[in-house]
């Protein structure tokens, strides 16, 4: 039977809520209709991670939670890097997965749904030239924050890391699509738009750079805030780095994920930057731009990784004093050089490890949100808070706030910020909004 209803489950990055929001609006445009349960849906599409073991492990188990109490169930596809990743594997672990769609095809999702309807369980994990991005309706839904993915795929290979065989090589969508997309975007609500790609500092079209294509997106009425991620440290050029202190749209935020704080792991990573290059980028960064909130993410356990290393990853945070980092175990990923590598650190270590530095993680993320109590601000209000009046935004320093308002998501209001938790602020309103 074709279905008529669908549900999207997105898990991992944000590239992978994008790509969602597309298929559903591919799925609309042929006719079918969202539904809010999985439950209710006719379809639905896994979204999967591929990241790390326990992401992927996720995907088996979702979809064999998909058989309803009735004995009946969904057309179940799955999508997003597992569907890459483990195509043919996927398939023959579960007799429910009646599509595999992997992230360069989801164009042709829709005549995949076709087929299966009529019993096929049609697979596709082509990247194809013809780009996907070409045969996605225009958009016409925005949140008051939306994504616009600009880049995908990598070609930096780092050791441990699965995105360059699960997304492919870095490309980059063209100029003027690009500039289609954010206008269609603006002109359905959205306030702040979020350029997307897996080295996002590394789009180009021709010899414009991400900075020319951020100067164009500022002059878009209606536009009032720009942000990008994620960033790879080599790619972070000086342009880049000038719009930051230039473009007051863009956002004083930057994700720059480092991994490790010593060379010797860098290296072993494949990360084509040292400690000092790194801390020289951020240097230049905070000239350009001295409120900057940066950001990162860490590897801990890497093979190989020594006492001294780990301490060597401490220090590096104590340099950079991260408003916000993420952090995560090294995970063997099968195909990927490091999966190979002698001396894996074992789990108890790598345990203690990440503990350790979250730990020092969270005590600068509260010492920089320490530091912006008193401060007046601008809060892009998102959503409803938990009780009656409030409500939830972001600062420019993607600080989630807290405030008291009768103003509406996708409304920027001046606050004063007032007080600081380890993971959110609370705000005043200086002036409220019209009602
Ligand atoms: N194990 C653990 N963490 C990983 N990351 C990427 N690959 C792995 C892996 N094999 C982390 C990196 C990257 C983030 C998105 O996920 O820190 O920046
Ligand atoms: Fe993975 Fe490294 Fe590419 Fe980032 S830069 S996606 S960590 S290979």
């Amino acid at each position: 039977m074709t279905p008529r209803t669908f549900k999207i489950k997105s898990f991992g990055c944000q590239m992978n809520v994008y790509d969602g929001e597309r298929m559903a609006e591919l799925l609309s445009a042929e006719g079918m209709m969202p539904a809010a349960e999985t439950d209710d849906a006719d379809l639905v599409v896994l979204n999967t991670c591929h990241i790390r073991e326990k992401a992927a492990e996720k995907a088996y188990s979702d979809v064999g939670r998909m058989m309803r109490e009735d004995g009946t169930r969904p057309l179940v596809a799955l999508a997003g890097c597992v569907a890459q990743a483990e195509a043919a594997e996927a398939k023959r672990r579960s007799p429910m997965i009646d599509i595999v769609v992997g992230p360069q095809a989801y164009h042709r999702l829709p005549g995949m749904v076709a087929r299966a309807a009529r019993g096929a369980r049609p697979v596709d994990t082509d990247m194809p030239a013809i780009s996907k991005f070409d045969a996605f309706p225009q958009r016409r839904r925005a949140n008051p924050s939306s994504f616009l993915t600009v880049q995908e795929g990598c070609d930096k290979f780092c050791t441990y890391c699965v995105v360059p065989y699960t997304r492919g090589a870095e490309i980059s969508r063209p100029w003027a699509d690009i500039v289609t997309e954010a206008h269609a975007l603006v002109d359905a609500g959205a306030r702040e738009i979020v350029l997307l790609g897996q080295n996002v500092n590394a789009w180009a079209d021709g010899n414009r750079g991400l900075a020319d294509l951020i100067r164009t997106l500022a002059t878009i009425d209606g536009l009032e805030r720009i942000r990008y991620t994620t960033s790879h440290p080599v790619n972070m050029s000086d342009e880049l780095i000038a719009a930051h202190g230039e473009v007051a749209k863009l956002m004083p935020y930057l994700h720059l994920p480092v991994q490790s704080g010593s060379n010797r792991i860098l290296k072993a990573m494949n990360r084509s930057h040292t400690v000092e290059t790194y801390l020289a980028t951020i240097e230049k960064m905070r000239d350009a731009r001295s409120d900057i909130a940066l950001s990162g993410d860490f590897i801990v356990g890497f093979p190989g990784e020594t006492d001294e290393d780990f301490e060597a990853t401490l220090k590096i945070v104590d340099t950079v004093r991260y408003a916000s980092a993420y952090s995560f175990k090294y995970s063997a990923r099968p195909g990927t050089p490091a999966a190979t590598m002698e001396e894996q650190i074992p789990r108890e270590i790598m345990d203690e490890r990440l503990q350790r530095l979250q730990e020092r993680i969270n005590d600068h993320r509260l010492a920089f949100n320490r530091s912006t109590v008193g401060v007046d601000t601008q809060v892009l209000i998102e959503r409803e808070g938990r009780h009656e009046g409030q409500m939830i935004g972001r600062s420019p320093w993607l600080q989630s706030v807290h405030v008291d308002t009768n103003a509406r998501a996708g409304d920027i209001v001046d606050v004063t910020l007032v007080a600081a938790g380890p993971n959110s602020m609370t705000g005043t309103v200086r002036r409220a909004v019209a009602a």
